[in-house]
Order: structure tokens, then sequence, then C-alpha cells
């Protein structure tokens, strides 16, 4: 990718304190990009401020809190960019029977999150832009315990679709990460390291993958102009394992 690709345009990338978002925020900085980036806890904006060094603007948004996300999107003009990487919801990972409706339901914030991002941000988006949104292998390969994560994914990626047809000649894409290496395992701990080398057993690239290696999904979905409606995969070759 050329440096310079995406000059002066403005991005915004939701959940871009951390992990995946992050990584895309630096990199669209890197192409020339105006970029936002937005998460809640301090904790990943400090982070991120000091990944950033300045070259990014990093504030505090839910994506479940429509007046701050308008706030944002205000203050940014017009959006030729935005993503939202933001997990937004919690990741309930038990056997469908063994879990409440709340626990379910709890699951879809992701969504419900995404869809205030878009309806939100829609006003302030370029004709000539595009949204992305992020997914996950589970929206496509089915295992045990992952029911509530494989229905919030692949209402994400329904979603997406809807949403590149409704609202064209803005692009709506998605990206579908597999197993990366982000805050998302923080809670696993001093087994960390054992249990996500256990995910990724038998995959066609048998290791964890990086978020900037998402991240460049992410970035060329925002520079093919004649990208839209579409998933692209970047999971090591999970769906084939
Ligand atoms: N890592 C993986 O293996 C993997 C696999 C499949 C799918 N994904 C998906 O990839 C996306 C990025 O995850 P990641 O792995 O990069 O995780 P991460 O490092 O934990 O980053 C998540 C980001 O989202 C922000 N966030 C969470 N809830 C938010 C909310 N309600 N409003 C605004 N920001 C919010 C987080 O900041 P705060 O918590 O401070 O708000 C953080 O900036 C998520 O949608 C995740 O489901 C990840």
């Amino acid at each position: 990718m050329a440096t310079g690709a995406l000059q002066g345009m403005n991005v915004v990338v939701i959940g871009g304190t951390s992990g995946i978002g992050l990584a895309t925020a630096l990199g669209a900085s890197q192409l020339g990009a105006n970029v936002w980036a937005a998460g809640r806890s301090a904790a990943h904006i400090e982070k991120a401020v000091a990944a950033g060094a300045g070259r990014i603007k990093v504030v505090s948004v839910d994506t479940h809190d429509e007046a701050a996300l308008k706030a944002l999107f205000a203050e940014v003009g017009v959006i030729d960019h935005l993503v939202s990487a933001a997990t937004g919801g919690s990741r309930t990972l038990k056997p469908f029977l063994e879990q409440t409706e709340d626990q379910f339901k709890d699951a879809f914030g992701k969504l419900w999150g995404y869809a205030k991002v878009v309806r939100t941000g829609a006003p302030f988006m370029a004709k000539t832009g595009s949204i992305t949104l992020v997914s996950g292998a589970p929206a496509r390969k089915i295992k045990a315990n992952s029911s509530a994560l494989s229905c919030v994914g692949a209402s994400v990626e329904t979603l997406v679709r809807c949403l590149a047809s409704e609202m064209a000649p803005i692009r709506v894409n998605v990206v579908s990460p597999g197993i990366i290496d982000t805050a998302l395992f923080d809670w696993m701990g001093d087994a960390r390291a054992e249990r996500v080398a256990a995910m990724v057993k038998g995959q066609l690239v048998e290791r964890v993958g990086r978020p900037e290696e998402v991240a460049g999904a992410l970035l060329y979905l925002m520079q093919n102009g004649y990208a839209t409606g579409t998933t692209v995969d970047v999971d090591g070759g999970q769906l084939l394992r």
C-alpha cells in the first residue's frame, strides 16, 4: 500500500483504542488520513494516545451512546471511512442450553452498537466513502460453546450485505478475523499462551494472527472503490480446518 493513499481523508475507528481497531487507526494515519479513534476505558485510551504519539485523535465514546457518537461525527464533519471494531457486547462462551436468556441477548450488544454507529454516522458519510464492520470466524465456523458469537457474527455479516444494498454508492463491507493476539484474551491470564495455541492448532496457518494483519484488510476495503457488500476473512484458514 502506497504511503499517502488516504491522504487528507477523514477516518473514524470506533473501537480504535486497542487491538484490531488501534492497528487500523495507526495504519490509516500512516497512509495520510486524519484519524479519530474511539473507545470507552481510560486504560485503553491512554495506551492509544501513547501508541498514536499525537498522530491520531483519541476520544471517549461508547457505541451505545448516540449523543456521544453524534458529537464525535459532527466534530469530524465529513467522514470518508467509518470503521467499527468495537466489541460492544459480552462474549458468551457456553452451550446454548446453559446460557440464560440475558447472556444470549447481551452478546448482541455488539450488533446493537454497530447498528447505532451506522445509523448515527450515515448522515455524515461522504458518498464516495466506506463503512467497514468486524465480525469473526464463528459467524461461519460452528464450534461448541460459541452459539452466541456465531449468531452475532452472522447477524453482523447479514446486516452489512443489507446496508451495502441500501446505502450505495457508499460501500459497506465486513472483515472476519480468526484468532488474533489482542486484549480480547487478556482474561485468560497466565494460561493465555497455552489456550490461544490450542485454539489455532490445526489451522492452515498454525499461529495466532496479528492485529496489523486484520488492519491490512480494513485498510484495503477503505481503498478499493469496487469492493462492497463483501466479507474479507483474515483467519489463518480457520474456516477450512
Ligand atoms: N481478537 C480476536 O481473536 C477476534 C476474533 C474474532 C473477532 N474479533 C472482533 O474484532 C473486533 C476487535 O476486537 P479486538 O480483538 O481488537 O479486541 P480489543 O483489543 O479488546 O479491542 C476492542 C476495542 O473495542 C473497544 N470497545 C469495546 N466495547 C466498546 C463500546 N461499547 N463502545 C466503544 N468502544 C468499545 C475497546 O475499548 P474499551 O473496552 O476501552 O471501550 C477496544 O478499543 C471485535 O468486534 C471482536 O469481536 C476479534
